[in-house]
């Protein structure tokens, strides 16, 4: 077996780790490893864009008090004040590196800032409709221009490797992993100083979701494996406008179009959000997919409607050049017809206990961006929130990480070959195929976006058959890059319930028939499941005790 030497890996090539690597480039030799194209992430499909108080007439302090309100008593206060102070500094960072955020026409250097549910402001900075893709173009043109960042395409991580699985002596600390290069089928490993879990979201949990194929939670699988300890997995947000039409999978229809105005209408063209909130359609996502989710169900409805029809066709195009094509193609002209959307999975509040600089329980492995819970979003997301988190994170690791290494290096420690034992390639495909589907199905079905006890009994009690079988198919056959991604959608998506089933209120995103209310007696209190196949990694993380 190949056993390729760096000081950082760098597992993921969103805007997490290729920032993360592009902060360390001048200090260390990175690997990036990324399972399908560079760049292929959650990032590269965010519309609305990055939140920052930089506008003149805002400040940290509203920007904190917005996202503490969103998250609904779970936020960690020092990390939201953390995030959201560094906001401007790191924006006036991602431009110096090439990274153009719209401006207001006419008004020099004034930006031109999108408007999103929860935030009590125009607060969004944008690169039209299409500010993922700007920043991963970027980034990649940086990130590749670096003598000591290599960049791997197509590696898939199996496993992290730790001194304590090696049953070596020492603390337990994180030195590597093994990959399946998916174009050949070779099995390798990483041996690493550090390890740095960039790997995003968990969106293909779900039958329906804003996310790329990529987002199978593979980070937050990887490090339970090793003992790290997860937090908040219920909290799932589910954006209130995904497009409903056969023909477009995942496709976003950006909160910023409600931002400009436009009104969600149900099949008999009534406007229903101010029924639910008085911020209508500007309220935060948990209550406006959660309004749409009562409309469809109550009155049979497959979708709802949003409408923007009154404003002109040319500010359409100029303000969502890309919704605008995208809708038109449909055959959906949104300067005069509806659009029709529906809720889908988009973001994972939970994640790896994780702190801003990255670090988790694990010595020399670090997580940051959707994969890690710091404690930002709380029990909801504020929008475009997660970028801004991405953005500071990454910096604050990669100083960490070069902070440890100006203390010394690790030492090195042999990566044993991959054990294939008395695996043989597989003759039933299909069975990846199925299960794949039965995840999907079960949690959208039981773990959606209205829960109950009995409904997340039954998921329970599914996902874990089918954790059962998978793993005798992982014994049995040797891994492909579709098994791996199936063990580690199911074993999130075990998380996500039991997550759920220990939460007896309905708090953010978390919304149960059962507990229809949350305690006001009592604030919130972190889910965290510790519970991993070694046992967990102690001491556990100072800080979130
Ligand atoms: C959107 O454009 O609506 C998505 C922004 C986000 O998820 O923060």
């Amino acid at each position: 077996m190949r056993t390729v030497d760096c000081d950082v890996l760098v597992i993921g090539s969103g805007l997490a780790g290729l920032l993360t690597a592009h902060h360390l480039s001048l200090h260390a030799d990175v690997l990036v490893a990324t399972k399908r194209e560079a760049g292929e992430s959650n990032t590269r499909y965010a519309q609305g864009g990055i939140a920052c108080a930089i506008a003149p007439d805002d400040s940290v302090e509203s920007h904190i008090e917005d996202t503490l309100a969103a998250g609904a008593g779970l936020c960690r206060p020092e990390v939201v004040r953390a995030i959201a102070a560094a906001g401007p500094a790191r924006i006036r960072e991602l431009e110096s590196l090439g990274i153009r955020f719209e401006r207001r026409e006419g008004s020099g250097e004034e930006y031109d800032l999108g408007r999103e549910g929860g935030h009590s402001r125009r607060r969004v900075l944008h690169a039209g409709d299409i500010t993922g893709e700007e920043m991963i173009h970027v980034l990649l043109d940086v990130v590749g221009r670096k003598p000591r960042v290599s960049i791997r395409p197509h590696w898939m991580a199996i496993d992290l490797v730790t001194t304590g699985w090696l049953k070596r002596p020492g603390t337990n600390r994180c030195v590597g992993a093994y990959f399946l290069d998916r174009r050949t089928g070779e099995i390798l490993a990483v041996r690493a100083g550090w390890t740095v879990l960039a790997t995003g979201g968990v969106g293909k949990v779900y039958l329906y979701t804003t996310n790329p194929d990529v987002a199978t939670g593979d980070g937050i699988a990887l490090g339970w494996r090793v003992g790290l300890p997860v937090r908040n997995m219920e909290f799932i947000q589910f954006h209130p406008t995904c497009l409903y039409h056969p023909d477009a999978k995942s496709f976003l229809i950006s909160e910023a179009v409600r931002g400009e105005g436009a009104r969600l209408l149900n099949g008999a063209g009534e406007a229903f959000a101010v029924r639910y909130d008085p911020r209508g359609e500007l309220a935060p996502r948990d209550i406006v997919a959660r309004a749409i989710d009562h409309e469809m169900k109550t009155r049979g409805d497959p979708c709802v409607w949003l409408d923007i029809t009154h404003k002109p066709a040319d500010f359409l195009m100029r303000r969502f050049p890309n919704i605008y094509a995208r809708c038109l193609k449909l055959g959906i002209d949104m300067a005069r017809d509806r659009i029709p959307v529906v809720p889908a999975a988009h973001y994972c509040c939970g994640g790896l206990e994780a702190s801003v600089d990255g670090r988790t329980a694990l010595p020399n492995l670090f997580a940051v961006g959707e994969v890690a819970c710091t404690g930002l979003h709380g029990a909801n997301r504020l929008a475009s929130n997660s970028l801004l988190e991405a953005v500071v994170c990454a910096r604050n690791t990669a100083e960490a990480i070069v902070a440890e290494m100006e203390r010394g290096r690790p030492e090195p420690v042999p990566i044993p070959d991959w054990a294939v034992g008395d695996a043989v390639p597989s003759d039933e495909a299909v069975v990846v195929e199925h299960n794949w589907n039965e995840v999907r199905i079960c949690m959208w079905d039981y773990v959606g976006i209205v829960r109950t006890n009995k409904r997340l009994e039954r998921a329970l009690r599914r996902i874990r058959n089918l954790r059962l079988e998978i793993r005798q198919y992982y014994k049995q056959y040797l891994v492909t890059a579709d098994v791996l991604e199936l063990r580690n959608i199911a074993a999130v998506a075990e998380l996500i319930v039991r997550c759920a089933m220990l939460r007896r209120e309905s708090r953010g995103l978390h919304y149960s028939l059962d507990y229809p209310w949350a305690p006001s007696d009592r604030p919130g209190e972190d889910t965290v499941l510790l519970d991993p196949p070694g046992g967990p990694v102690s001491p556990p993380l100072p800080g979130w005790a």
